[in-house]
């Protein structure tokens, strides 16, 4: 029986990859598959929470009453996440944003035109979670996620900090097991009160309800 221990809550979920255009074929993005956004999200649903999924450019299933709104690029992703984020009471940011985005090379195709090489500029998209950490209230709780391939400790706690969060996780990508495209994951988790806790090689489904028993500890 689902405890139903999260109504009450409006939980926002971002997940998956963002897409960030250069030409009429060509984008920029990264593999990840939102699989850990949603379970996250699936978790809240069953603990009775309302859940809002801001989702880049892949397809989960998720019941009726949760509210998709389908984006590609970061800045689309960044407009839907605070535009809803006033109403929620609970963010958890699992999307992997890019952050940069070419400078666009317009609408047609480019044509390689006898070049052997090409040089793209990028610009800097907008951090969401540091943006949603900024304005948050006291009655609202926000968690992030960072992947890292070294000094998973000291960098988790730089980020609870710098984007005002009450808990993060951070998962280490490189060891098998973990990160994109897997079901497992290896995670080191700290909330603000300075709680650690590692969780290695557990299913994404089980990391995602343990996540929220931590959140609704304190
Ligand atoms: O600083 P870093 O990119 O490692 O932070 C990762 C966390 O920030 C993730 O929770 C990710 O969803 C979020 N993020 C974001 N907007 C960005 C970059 C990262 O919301 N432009």
């Amino acid at each position: 029986v689902s405890p139903d221990d999260m109504s009450g809550k409006h939980v926002l979920i971002t997940l998956g990859p963002t897409r960030e255009k250069w030409d009429a074929v060509r984008f920029w993005s990264n593999p990840s598959s939102g699989l850990m956004g949603a379970c996250i999200a699936m978790a809240a649903w069953l603990r009775g929470a309302k859940v809002t999924v801001v989702s880049g450019p892949v397809n989960w299933w998720f019941p009726a009453d949760v509210n998709v709104i389908k984006v590609d690029s970061a800045r689309q992703m960044f407009e839907a996440a605070t535009d809803v984020w006033p109403e929620c009471t609970t963010g958890c940011l699992t999307a992997a944003v890019a952050d940069f985005r070419p400078v666009p090379h317009g609408d047609s195709k480019f044509k390689k035109a006898g070049q052997d090489s090409l040089s793209v500029n990028f610009e800097s998209n907008s951090d969401i979670l540091k943006t949603l950490g900024a304005t948050k209230r006291d009655d609202q709780e926000l968690i992030g996620f960072a992947a890292e391939t070294s000094d998973i400790e000291k960098a988790a706690a730089g980020k609870l900090k710098a984007k005002n969060l009450d808990m993060i996780i951070a998962n280490l990508i490189n060891m098998p097991g973990a990160g994109f495209e897997s079901f497992t994951n290896s995670v080191y988790v700290l909330d603000k009160s300075g709680r650690a806790e590692e969780w290695p090689n557990l299913p994404k489904t089980e990391i995602a309800w343990r996540i929220w028993d931590l959140l609704l500890q304190n």
